[in-house]
């Protein structure tokens, strides 16, 4: 359960990613630079009925993290705690974009630790620019074939591009 005894430090960014934005990108850079290893795990949380499948969510991470080496994206079906359990790992990072999200993720971090003790989450603050972005805002303005040029990646992007085709009429 201690991966600092190996002597590298492991953490895990979870998310549903659906699909992964630029502030999540932002995050991720930045907790690679802190972390020996992150691991990016995308829960399939079919109860939320997402856009994109959980394969897609992760080819998607995969293609704009390609120039990560530190950085591997997984999927998970379960409750955070077990995962990091399979994984031995005990460290889990969260962004916070603003006052807003405090309550919610102060809600997870605290359960996570009363299911189990060892798990501890880091915090980091959005970069100022993405502190308004979040994937339902990109698939709102990508429904109505508005610009989210600078919100994602190309790549996803042109995910995107392909879920809401422009009908000809
Ligand atoms: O990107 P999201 O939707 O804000 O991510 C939320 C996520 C996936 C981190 C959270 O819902 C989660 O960990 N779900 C797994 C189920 C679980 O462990 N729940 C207990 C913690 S509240």
């Amino acid at each position: 359960m201690n991966n600092l005894k190996h002597g590298i430090t492991v953490a895990v960014y979870p998310g549903s990613f659906d699909p992964v934005t630029n502030g999540h990108l932002d995050i991720i850079h930045r907790a690679a630079k802190v972390f020996d290893k992150l691991i990016v795990a995308v829960l399939n949380n079919t109860s939320k009925n997402p856009l994109f499948s959980l394969e897609e969510r992760m080819e998607l991470i995969k293609k704009v993290t390609r120039d990560l080496p530190n950085v591997e994206v997984d999927g998970f079906r379960d409750l955070l705690i077990n995962y990091l359990k399979s994984k031995n790992v005990r460290l889990v990072v969260r962004g916070l974009r603003a006052v807003s999200d405090f309550e919610y993720e102060l809600q997870m971090a605290s359960t996570n630790q009363k299911l189990d003790e060892n798990v501890e989450t880091f915090f980091m603050t959005s970069t100022p620019k993405y502190s308004y972005l979040s994937s339902s805002i990109v698939k709102e303005i990508a429904r109505f074939h508005g610009p989210v040029t600078d919100l994602v990646s190309p790549e996803v992007e042109e995910a995107l591009r392909l879920k809401f085709p422009k009908t000809i009429t």
